[in-house]
């Protein structure tokens, strides 16, 4: 049986990955409708992705005798300036992901709930990925961004990060 220090800090936690959904949805839809499909495609993808994470926290708090309360969401940002700008939001939100994250892991600690601690170490090497990802993105961004057609460049290249998430995501469905 879960805390209830635990249950109501996971239940924040599902709030924000499905608020992380959102985020990233309303950027993908601004990609999308600015000729970026690639950097839509790869975010419509990312926004799955957060959908995932905040399943997995929704079953394995309802599994643990807690109930996984869903919370209203926040208005996302909808309107942007340049990819750039994007990815540098990302990363800013990711690393606030990542500090929740070890808040959690804390807490775990002191409650001495080691399964909650086990179940969480996925999500630290997630974000340790999530983070790098983004900053090779926002490298490539201020290498070729800036260049005459630069942005088509940076666009296809997320298209086939894009293709390579989607493919991983299929294959963890299976599993
Ligand atoms: Fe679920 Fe991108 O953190």
């Amino acid at each position: 049986m879960i805390s209830k220090k635990l249950e109501t800090a996971i239940n924040e936690q599902i709030k924000l990955e499905e608020q992380s959904a959102r985020v990233y949805m309303a950027m993908a839809s601004w990609c999308e409708a600015n000729g970026l499909p690639g950097a839509a495609k790869f975010l419509y993808t990312h926004s799955d992705e957060e959908r995932l994470h905040m399943l997995k926290f929704i079953h394995f708090l309802n599994d643990r005798g807690g109930y996984s309360a869903l919370q209203a969401l926040e208005m996302p940002k909808t309107d942007f300036s340049t990819l750039a700008d994007i990815f540098k939001s990302i990363l800013h939100h990711e690393e606030y992901v990542t500090k929740k994250i070890n808040e959690l892991v804390d807490l775990c600690l002191t409650e001495k709930d080691h399964t909650t601690n086990s179940f969480l170490q996925w999500f630290v090497t997630e974000q340790i990925e999530e983070e790098s990802t983004v900053r090779e993105i926002s490298d490539k961004i201020k290498l070729l961004g800036e260049a005459h057609g630069g942005y088509f460049h940076v666009d296809m290249y997320l298209a086939g990060l894009a293709a390579t998430a989607a493919a991983s995501m299929a294959a963890a469905k299976k599993v």
